[in-house]
């Protein structure tokens, strides 16, 4: 499983031969102007809300092709009236897909699109497959339903959660996510977009590597493996 950030908290996941955006919001976010949204031909959507620093590029990757929107009810019948195909779950189901298995999972936050309509409960994905199983978080504050992660999914390698404040937990409640979850080995996002969620990335490290765990932080294009 190889994933990529594409800045904030866009995400590329490959895995058995399929590619998922998470949360496309790319030609909005000057910061990734290195990424080429064309490039991207995602297969499957993954939309843990409906904020727009979530979803602003969701129909010039999705609507008229075969992009499979994977999301709440409420986000797959509004990107299904602008022409895109959906899968619409809601908190606590999951549901395997011949590129792996989603659980969709409690997030604590917000879900309304920018024009104003109701967006369903914010939420965050747990993806599993033979390759590697992946906790990504989504918009979210330290909440103890982290620990229900824990309890009811396969062990995780890797955690993407939010770490850049204000509008989401910080690094030091992600410090806490990381061991209600169970994984020590954990992706940064959700930082430096804008003025009000800019980290001290060395402190940001440090306060993890201080508790014995690992914070990855991407450049804009840059990948792991899990
Ligand atoms: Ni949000
Ligand atoms: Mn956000």
């Amino acid at each position: 499983m190889k994933i990529t950030f594409l800045g904030h908290a866009s995400l590329l996941i490959e895995t058995k031969g399929t590619r998922i955006v998470v949360d496309p919001f790319i030609t909005p976010n000057p910061k990734a102007a290195n990424i080429d949204i064309e490039s991207l031909r995602p297969d499957v959507l993954l939309l843990t809300h409906a904020h727009g620093d979530h979803v602003a590029d969701v129909e010039t990757l999705a609507a008229g092709k075969e992009v499979l929107i994977v999301s709440n009810f409420e986000i797959t019948t509004y990107f299904g009236q602008k022409n895109c195909k959906g899968h619409g779950m809601n908190i606590g189901g999951k549901f395997t897909f011949d590129w792996g298995t989603v659980k969709m999972v409690n997030a604590l936050h917000s879900s309304a699109f920018p024009d104003g309509t109701y967006g369903g409960n914010p939420a965050g994905f747990v993806l599993w497959n033979e390759e590697g199983c992946v906790y990504i978080a989504g918009d979210t504050a330290l909440t103890k339903d982290m620990e229900l992660i824990a309890e009811s999914c396969p062990s995780l390698d890797l955690a993407v959660l939010p770490i850049g404040d204000n509008f989401t937990m910080g690094y030091e409640d992600a410090v806490h996510a990381s061991d209600y979850v169970g994984c020590d080995r954990v992706l940064g996002y959700h930082f430096d977009t804008f003025e009000v969620i800019a980290i001290d990335k060395a402190k940001a490290k440090e306060v993890f590597g201080s508790a014995g765990k690992e914070l990855a932080l991407l450049d804009i294009g840059e990948s792991l493996e899990v």
